[in-house]
Parts: C-alpha cells; sequence; structure tokens
C-alpha cells in the first residue's frame, strides 16, 4: 500500500467519454477515424460537458487487437496521423476544459515489436518469459517464431508475448520465473516510465492501463503487481503530480490502495458490472437476459449485488481514489443492446451521472447508438463467442453519406454504420427536445453544478429494487425505475422537495410513483432530515 500524494481535484469532478480512435470521425476520407476527426468534435464533447477524454490506443501496431498489439509506444500510427496531430489535440482539449488520457498497454506487445523480434533471436534477452522446452506451468505458451529455441508466454491472443515482469513466487527450478527484481523485469518498469513520461511531456493528463492486474505472474493476491504499480505512483507523484492512472483491473479494493488512481468495474471481473447492465459481452444475443440485471424491462433485477460491491471497493478507496463505471466500452455491450432500446436509457443515465462513482460514457452511449448484431469481424474484435465489433461501430453524427462519421465509400469503412433506417444521430438527438442526449447533457450539468451529486457527496441507499431510490449529501433524493411496469416506495420523513431533474415520478407526500423508464433528482428543502 503506498502513501499517495492527494487525488489532483480535476479527477474527483470527472465526467470520462471514450473513444474508439478508428470509429470516431475520420478527417482525411480513408474509411478510419482519426486524431484530426475527434479535435474537429470537441466543440461537441465540450457541449456535452464531458472534461476527460480517453482514447483507445492510436500508437504504432499491426492492428491485430485493434491497437491493442503495439509495435512502438512512442509513435502514433499513421493512420491516425501524426505526433503534432496528438499535440493539438491534448492543446485545443484542454482550452475546453477537457483532459485527454491515453491507452498504456503495459502487459504486452505486439510480437512484431522490435523489442520482442530482439528477444526472439537472442536467448540472453529476458524482457518477455521464455522457457527452453515444454513449460511445466500453466499459462499460454507459444512456440518462439526466431532463432530462439522454446516458447514465450502469451499475456492475451498468441501474438501477445507478455513482457517480463517477474513471478511473485520465483522458483530456481523454473528458471523463468524470475523474481520482479531481475534484471528483465527491472528493464520492463524502466521502459514503462520512459513511455508514460514521453506522453506526460507532451500533455497526456494520464492512462487508461490495459490489463493492470496482469504484470507479475503467478501473483495470486496480486501483492506484487500492487507493488509495481506503487512504484509507479510514487515516480507519477513526484515527477507528474497532476497525472493520473485508470485501470483495467476491475478490483478498486486491490488497485487503489496499491497507488492506482481510479479503477473500472468491469464485466468479466464479479457481478458488479453484470447486475448492472448485464452480461453483454457482445453476444448476439440479448446476452445481457442472460444473468437479471437491475437496468432491464423485465424488473426482474437487483442493485443488491452491485451496492454490495460498490460498498466494499468504497470503503477500501474512500480519500485514496475512486472506481469507475463505464456504459460500455469496446470489449462489452452498449447500453442499448436486444430489447432494452435506447428510449430506456434515461434512467441508466440518471444512476451513472448521480453516483458517487466516476462515470465514463462510451461514445454514441450519449445517442443511444445500438450494439448492432452481425456486424462483421475485424482486427481481432471476434473474441471466441463474443463479437466485440457490435460495439464498435462508427459514430452516428448526421443524415449525411456514412452517417457523418467518413466521405469514403461505404463499403471501405473501418466498419459499415448501423444499418437501422432509424439510427439515432447526434444532429437529430441536438435538435429533439427531450432526446437522451439532451437528458444526458443536462445529468452532466447536474453533477457539476452540485457537487454532492458527484464524489464528494455520501450516499444512503433507500431501495434497493424497483424503484432504486438513495439520497445524496443528504440533500438530494434521486429515484430510478428502469423496468417497464411502475413501481412505488414509501420514504417515511420526507419532506417537501424540488424537482431539479427527471420524468415520470411522482413525490405525493411520503411516498414516491414511479412510472415505467422514469427517473428524477430532487432536491430536499430540509437538507439532512432523517430517512428511514
Ligand atoms: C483489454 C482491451 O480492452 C481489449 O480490447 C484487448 O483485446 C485486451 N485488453 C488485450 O490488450
Amino acid at each position: 500500500m503506498t502513501t499517495a500524494s492527494p487525488l489532483p481535484d480535476w479527477l474527483r469532478e470527472a465526467v470520462i467519454y471514450q473513444v474508439y480512435p478508428q470509429s470516431y470521425a475520420d478527417s482525411d476520407g480513408d474509411g478510419i477515424g482519426d486524431l484530426n476527426g475527434i479535435r474537429s468534435r470537441l466543440d461537441y464533447l465540450a457541449w456535452l460537458g464531458i472534461n476527460v477524454l480517453w482514447i483507445s490506443p492510436c500508437f504504432a501496431s499491426e492492428f491485430r487487437d485493434g491497437g491493442y498489439d503495439v509495435t512502438d509506444y512512442l509513435a502514433i500510427d499513421p493512420r491516425y496521423g501524426t505526433e503534432a496531430d496528438l499535440v493539438a489535440l491534448f492543446d485545443e482539449a484542454r482550452s475546453r476544459g477537457i483532459r485527454v488520457l491515453l491507452d498504456l498497454v503495459p502487459g504486452h506487445t505486439s510480437d512484431r515489436h522490435p523489442w520482442f523480434l530482439a528477444s526472439a533471436g537472442d536467448p540472453a534477452c529476458d524482457r518477455y518469459i521464455w522457457t527452453d522446452g515444454e513449460p511445466g506451468a500453466a499459462g499460454e505458451w507459444v512456440a518462439s517464431p526466431g532463432a530462439r529455441p522454446g516458447r514465450y508466454l502469451a499475456n492475451f491472443y498468441a501474438f501477445q508475448p507478455a513482457l517480463n515482469y517477474g513471478y511473485a513466487r520465483p522458483h530456481p527450478d523454473e528458471p523463468w520465473r524470475q523474481g520482479p527484481d531481475a534484471p528483465g523485469p527491472r528493464a520492463n518498469r524502466a521502459a514503462l516510465r520512459e513511455t508514460m513520461a514521453y506522453w506526460f511531456e507532451r500533455g497526456a493528463a494520464g492512462f487508461r492501463v490495459d490489463m493492470a492486474f496482469s504484470l507479475v505472474k503467478d501473483d495470486p493476491d496480486r501483492t506484487a503487481t500492487a507493488a509495481l504499480w506503487g512504484e509507479m505512483r510514487e515516480w507519477i507523484d513526484r515527477a507528474y503530480p497532476d497525472r493520473v492512472l485508470i485501470s483495467e483491473w476491475g478490483d478498486p479494493a486491490t488497485s487503489v490502495p496499491a497507488g492506482i488512481h481510479a479503477d473500472f468495474f468491469l464485466h468479466f471481473v464479479g457481478p458488479a458490472l453484470r447486475s448492472l447492465w448485464g452480461n453483454a459481452q457482445g453476444s448476439h444475443a440479448p446476452a445481457w437476459g442472460q444473468e437479471p440485471c437491475f437496468f432491464a424491462p423485465e424488473g426482474q433485477g437487483s442493485m443488491t449485488l452491485f451496492v454490495e460491491y460498490w460498498r466494499q471497493a468504497h470503503r477500501a478507496t474512500a480519500g485514496r481514489g475512486f472506481a469507475v463505471v463505464p456504459t460500455a466500452n469496446h470489449d462489452f455491450s452498449r447500453l442499448a443492446c436486444g430489447t432494452r432500446t435506447a428510449a430506456m436509457l434515461p434512467p441508466a443515465f440518471t444512476f451513472l451521472l448521480t453516483w458517487p462513482t466516476l462515470p465514463a460514457i462510451y461514445y454514441g452511449d450519449e445517442i443511444g447508438m445500438r450494439y448492432v448484431p452481425g456486424t462483421p469481424d475485424v482486427e481481432g474484435a471476434q473474441l471466441g463467442p463474443e463479437a466485440r465489433q457490435g460495439s464498435r461501430t462508427p459514430m452516428q453524427w448526421d443524415g449525411s453519406a456514412n452517417a457523418g462519421f467518413s466521405t469514403a465509400p461505404a463499403d471501405s469503412l473501418y466498419l459499415p454504420i448501423d444499418p437501422d433506417p432509424a439510427r439515432p444521430t447526434v444532429e437529430d438527438s441536438r435538435t429533439e427536445h427531450g432526446s437522451l442526449l439532451h437528458t444526458v447533457r443536462d445529468l452532466i450539468a447536474l453533477r457539476t453544478t452540485h457537487p454532492g451529486l458527484g464524489t464528494r457527496g455520501d450516499t444512503r441507499i433507500l431501495s434497493e429494487t424497483y424503484p432504486f431510490a438513495y439520497l445524496r449529501a443528504g440533500r438530494y433524493l434521486v429515484v430510478v425505475n428502469p423496468a417497464r411496469e411502475p413501481a412505488t416506495l414509501a420514504v417515511p420523513g420526507l419532506g417537501p422537495v424540488t424537482r431539479l431533474h427527471g420524468s415520470g415520478v411522482t413525490v405525493r407526500g411520503q411516498r414516491v410513483e414511479a412510472q415505467g423508464f422514469s427517473h428524477a433528482v430532487y432536491e430536499l428543502a430540509t437538507p439532512h432530515t432523517v430517512l428511514p
């Protein structure tokens, strides 16, 4: 556990927005989104009110895993533009109050990264994890492609060799199990700092850290991996104190005390996110129906699993950092998926933006873009049965060709646009009074102007079933009913309230009546009333 410096204030107020750069905005007409495309949309993001932009990897890559197979951490892939374009994006974003996070992939490189090619030719190189023969340990071991005999350990896909950060339990009989302080792991930690420093110097506000949990091997309680991140945090606090790390780890109670500033709840780690949105790993079926989840029209879920997990994370992270709740990401289904349509989403956003975790909005979710079944596989998107590509289709800007994403011929786009003629667009949503986009924007503004609705206010839960209801900072009552059926709740002690936001909820005395798909935020006339 580190004794980390105070958190940057800006992180406490963060409303994060993730862009998958391939799919956001194409400025040069090659069918693939790019940095100048993102830059051209900054006014939209500022209008929406987000203040942190996370861009999935934009580094040199072979693109067999959408850019998570990096061949050079210090170079922008030409498909996205140049380093100067990225610096211009940093600067122009900052002038609108938006900080930019890059995506750091510390656990593995591409097998075409020069580090790996050198390692495959030189048995003395220990930047990766190699065995001479058939390894006796569990793990995914892949035959050497080079002059070096033996096998290497893969971290994800076979073409993503694990960088060697050592083993928590080294063993002399298994020489590939080096300790974290062996020369190879030390060199990799130095390289990690070098990569971070390079982009910090150019204006990155921090990194989303891919598979941050995966670095030290055979580390069941993650103590050694936590120590590695503690070391990185000490260095960041010293050298770049206003920059942050937001991890793909899925266990804030471990990652944040270790030194990570904020950590995502993840669909593949524990029930927390699945019990909210469902187990929606890009299946063609409405897979979120596999387990009852709370934000489903059938109303068969409960917030209890989420709340228990969140409480535990909250206790462990209080004062040190945050858990992050994403609407979705490029690995799992969007909020609009299967029978859960865009019109049903305002309660989900009301919860997301009035809960003390940090909110992260996946591009397009703010207009209700849907998970598109049948989207073709591209760049390693298909992961076993998980068709992740259905969540990676191009952003829908307007009614022009290719939904305004690109001027390229439709058949040369990175992925096809959602073919649904009724697909939502930013342009229509901005014009339509009461659209999901306006609801999301209003909620972001509400969170921004009422700090008690954000990370600073305490949280008191009044009901974990339909409607979910809670009190923030002793003065805001939030009610969300994401189910089709109306639901009511008695709130003894509730005095007069003023509605700040919402639709479909009525307060009659001490009784709250919530129509199907309703949501509301009230301010209590008498704050800190004792409610049950
Ligand atoms: C998690 C990323 O989000 C995912 O897209 C990628 O395939 C794996 N890590 C491997 O880097």
